[in-house]
């Protein structure tokens, strides 16, 4: 296939025409968080399609990483275990590498990890089974939960553990109320703490997606990217550092999102549109408008179309010693 047969002039779409429209209603719509072992059969699709993968996994692991134990400030006791809480986890795939280097630094790590989907808590289990020897030195503690489950749950057992590094990566846009989670998570930390949040920035093409159609998105799904963390950090006074994900790591390829014959497209057409089943749930004129969108946002190479991927690391420092000045830290 090359540019040409894809016939990609890049426009916006025209309105949809509204005797195509009848009888649509885009509140319908199943968010695909309504499905999570479909929704992670699109994030494997998604993630078959970053070439980048490898590298961007030892960015983490070395540049990245590097970053939480530059600016982590913790004296632990001796037998003392640095307190770690992973949110949102998922396989593990990220934070491993994150626990790994950290180890290197504290060779005992108490991990608890807040993950909501059974399938994706196995995968971490077998991840750690397999990577064993490296792992020496971390033990787990697992929650079934979402985030806002988990703080419930805390709250009604007087759980007030302290950590001294919290990770939330690509997991908060699905709390319903950004501030609150993360205003709760910075209350979970030690002073010298980090919590680390990964997010799409607005500069990403899945994000103008998501703005132009707001398809399933109701108060479970609300948009949130990088720049909704960094005003929340600045208007706490709280002190933060934003790690870029590296420039020659960003688009990956949706080709095959405009073959209808085509099974994976599909799938990926849900990650980009957030809803179950997008391509059988929508009439064609909606999915014409959504594939003239992507249109509009891809670069063409070498017979194939891609989107832009961009997404960044905040890490927000709990200062063991609080600035007095311009007060709130929360
Ligand atoms: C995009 S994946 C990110 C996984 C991992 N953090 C990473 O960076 O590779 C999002 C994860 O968040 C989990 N999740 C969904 N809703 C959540 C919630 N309300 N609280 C915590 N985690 C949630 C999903 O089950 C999924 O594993």
């Amino acid at each position: 296939m090359n540019s040409h047969a894809l016939d990609f002039a890049i426009h916006y779409a025209e309105p949809i025409e509204k005797d195509k429209m009848e009888n649509f209603d885009a509140r319908q719509l199943q968010s695909l968080c309504n499905d999570v072992e479909h929704y992670i059969l699109c994030t494997q699709q998604y993630e078959k399609r970053v070439a980048w993968l490898p590298d961007y996994m030892k960015w983490v692991n070395r540049y990245l990483a590097h970053q939480v134990l530059d600016k982590l400030d913790v004296t632990l006791l001796e037998g003392e275990s640095l307190r770690l809480l992973g949110v949102g986890s998922g396989e593990g795939a990220v934070e491993y590498q994150l626990l790994s280097h950290i180890l290197t630094k504290h060779p005992s790590i108490h991990n608890t990890v807040v993950e909501p989907s059974q399938t994706q808590v196995d995968m971490y289990k077998d991840l750690i089974k397999a990577k064993a020897a490296e792992l020496d030195g971390v033990k787990y503690d697992w929650h079934l939960q979402t985030l806002g489950e988990y703080q419930h749950h805390s709250e009604m057992s007087w759980d007030k553990t302290k950590f001294h590094f919290i990770s939330a990566l690509y997991c908060l846009y699905y709390e319903p109320d950004l501030d609150g989670a993360l205003a709760y998570l910075y209350s979970r930390l030690e002073p010298g703490g980090i919590l680390l949040v990964g997010m799409e920035t607005e500069n990403c093409d899945m994000i103008k997606i998501e703005k132009q159609f707001q398809f399933a998105q109701d108060e479970v799904n609300p948009l949130f990217c990088t720049e909704h963390v960094c005003t929340f950090f600045k208007k706490h006074n709280i002190p933060y550092v934003i790690c870029n994900q590296p420039d020659d790591q960003r688009d990956f390829d949706i080709t095959d999102c405009f073959d209808d014959t085509s099974d994976e497209g599909s799938l990926v057409l849900d990650f980009l549109s957030n809803v179950l089943h997008f391509r059988q749930s929508v009439p064609p004129a909606v999915l014409k408008e959504f594939r003239d969108y992507l249109k509009s946002l891809v670069t063409v190479r070498d017979g194939k179309v891609f989107l832009f991927y961009d997404s960044a690391y905040i890490l927000g420092i709990k200062n063991k010693v609080p600035a007095v000045s311009n007060a709130s830290c929360l």
